[in-house]
């Protein structure tokens, strides 16, 4: 997969990423925001592990979110089953020193779009903890909208916290 952007581009995971992904995901004001599957430190073997088994996914629902086709952010989503079948979760990523392009923003219209089309989704949700407002106006900008706040539906770092869920239905 290989979908070209304004000022980044969405493609399948490739085994040269392991470096430059490691170097990006390895970083607290990330993996703060993220499920704890998402560790600090981000060890090489971590990002290896990770490329690895995207790379091994099929259908492929992980991909790489690139600057100057350098893998520099994630992006990816989880296909549910049974009755949700028609449901994916949407979740995303990017190196620090490329925040504030407007980079995620498009990417997650892009994938979204992607993952629609691919897989005849009728809808496409994510659930930021409500104190991330940046996740949570990428997810405006691509079209989700607001359905409603999972009070104390998780726990990060020793702290029960509030999840916004926001969806993009078709
Ligand atoms: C959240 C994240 C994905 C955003 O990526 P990005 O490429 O910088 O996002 P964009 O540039 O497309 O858009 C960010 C928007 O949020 C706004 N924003 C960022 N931080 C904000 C904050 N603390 N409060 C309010 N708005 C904020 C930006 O101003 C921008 O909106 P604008 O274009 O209207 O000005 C990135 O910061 C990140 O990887 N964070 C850590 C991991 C994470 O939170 N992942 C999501 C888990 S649900």
């Amino acid at each position: 997969m290989n979908i070209e952007l304004n000022n980044c581009s969405v493609r399948s995971y490739r085994i040269t990423d392991v470096e430059s992904i490691t170097l990006n995901a390895n970083n607290r004001n990330i993996s703060k925001n993220m499920r704890d599957g998402f560790p600090y430190p981000y060890t090489l073997e971590n990002g290896k592990w990770f490329v690895e088994h995207s790379m091994s996914l099929n259908p492929e629902t992980n991909f790489a979110i690139c600057v100057d086709d350098v893998a520099v952010g994630g992006i990816g989503f989880v296909l549910h089953s049974d009755i949700e079948r028609v449901s994916a979760e949407i979740g995303y990523w990017l190196g620090e020193p490329y925040w504030g392009r407007g980079i995620v923003s498009q990417a997650v219209k892009a994938v979204t779009e992607y993952a629609i089309k691919t897989h005849g989704l009728t809808r496409v949700f994510a659930v930021p903890f409500a104190y991330n407002r940046g996740s949570a106006r990428v997810l405006e900008k691509a079209g989700f909208v607001l359905e409603g706040t999972m009070r104390r539906s998780a726990i990060k770092d020793g702290q029960v916290l509030d999840q916004l869920l926001y969806a993009y239905v078709v």
